[in-house]
């Protein structure tokens, strides 16, 4: 893979078809491999039995390293390319009449169908680093759900389905935001498209990529992580103080961190403005937002497909699409991953927590 450019020679971006233009890794699982991962998983569900039980998130990393060598070594070298964009990893084997209905909501989707499923996507994050979840986000799971919901086709979140999902880095507005989102495709019939799209930084001029790298942004939380949107939560409950804090007075960041030829990136398309008043700040985030609007390209995940998105090097979203609300819609699991756990202790009640914001 080339993954130095996130557009090819005539501009337009890359496409999925001409593998030497792919931004990302990706491996293709032999039956073989993919059989004895989903046996592997088997065994999880069998001894832990819940995948948010602490003794398997405990374990996951040792566990995951029972997986077949060839996708552990993918996995080894894979991360230390900064410049893809995501690894992917296809051919799983989903079957479609013992995974069940895609439910009508995220909180009825931890089914017997497709727990093998969780169980392996916390396997394959685990090779990555650790996994973690959020006490504000579909109440407090480390494995959370991505399917669309009767009434929020056209909301701002994952559930939406009719509006686009305009890109992302995943939770820009928070430092302890993930390393990896990791998305295990269960079901897509329609093959909607995920998009991604890389910084662009062939086409950014040297004071444009001067301003991004200043603390003059203001990042606000996506609608994911309102009480509206959790089930128990109640509004002005500690874990939510910090995200409202955020939405009502979020401190200027920079948008591009680190180095400067390899830049990370933080930034939401619907939550990303310049601070108040500051009009080259404006003109910064406007040509930017330009070119990943053009970058941006589109990557289908078919059932058994695991994408594990870089969420520093790379934007992500998803086509509108028509939802079906009769057991077949599309269906992910999803987990945040960190590098380094460690990091995002000032916001978990203990250091082997897993759930930011609980405290
Ligand atoms: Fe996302």
């Amino acid at each position: 893979m080339t993954a130095s450019r996130t557009r090819n020679e005539t501009g337009a971006p890359p496409s999925p078809a001409d593998p030497a233009a792919r931004p990302w890794h990706e491996l293709r699982l032999t039956p073989q491999e993919a059989a004895e991962a989903a046996a592997l998983a088997v065994r999880c569900v069998q001894e832990y039995e819940d995948v948010e039980s602490p003794e398997f998130l405990a374990e996951a990393t040792v566990i995951s390293h029972e997986l077949p060598k060839r996708l552990r070594t993918f996995i080894a070298t894979s991360r230390l390319d900064e410049r893809a964009h995501a690894l992917v990893l296809r051919g799983n084997a989903v079957d479609d009449a013992l995974l069940g209905p895609t439910p009508a909501h995220w909180r009825n989707a931890v089914t017997s169908g497709s727990l093998p499923f969780s169980f392996l996507l916390a396997l394959y994050a685990s090779l990555l680093g650790d996994v973690f979840g959020w006490a504000t986000q579909q109440d407090g799971r480390v494995v959370t759900d991505v399917l669309p919901i009767q009434g929020g086709e056209h909301s701002l979140v994952s559930s939406s389905s009719r509006q686009e999902l305009g890109w992302h880095t995943e939770d820009a507005f928070s430092p302890h935001r993930a390393d990896y989102v990791g998305l295990f495709s269960l079901r897509n019939p329609d093959r909607v498209a995920t998009t991604l799209a890389g910084v662009p930084l062939d086409d950014l001029d040297d004071r444009t990529v001067d301003l991004l790298l200043q603390d003059r942004f203001l990042i606000r939380p996506d609608d994911s992580h309102l009480p509206v949107n959790n089930s128990t939560a109640q509004e002005g409950t500690r874990e939510f103080e910090e995200i409202m804090k955020a939405v009502d007075r979020p401190a200027p960041v920079p948008i591009l961190t680190g180095h400067r030829a390899a830049p990370w990136l933080r930034i939401d398309g619907d939550f990303s403005a310049p601070a108040d008043g500051d009009e080259e700040a404006a003109a910064a985030l406007k040509t930017l937002s330009e070119l990943i609007d053009a970058g941006l390209y589109e990557v289908a995940l078919d059932a058994g497909d695991v994408a594990f998105i870089d969420n520093r090097r790379a934007v992500h979203g998803r086509r509108s699409f028509q939802p079906r609300y009769d057991g077949r819609d599309r269906w992910l699991k999803r987990i945040n991953v960190t590098r380094d756990l460690h990091r995002s202790r000032e916001v978990r009640a203990a250091g082997h927590s897993r759930v930011l914001g609980q405290r």
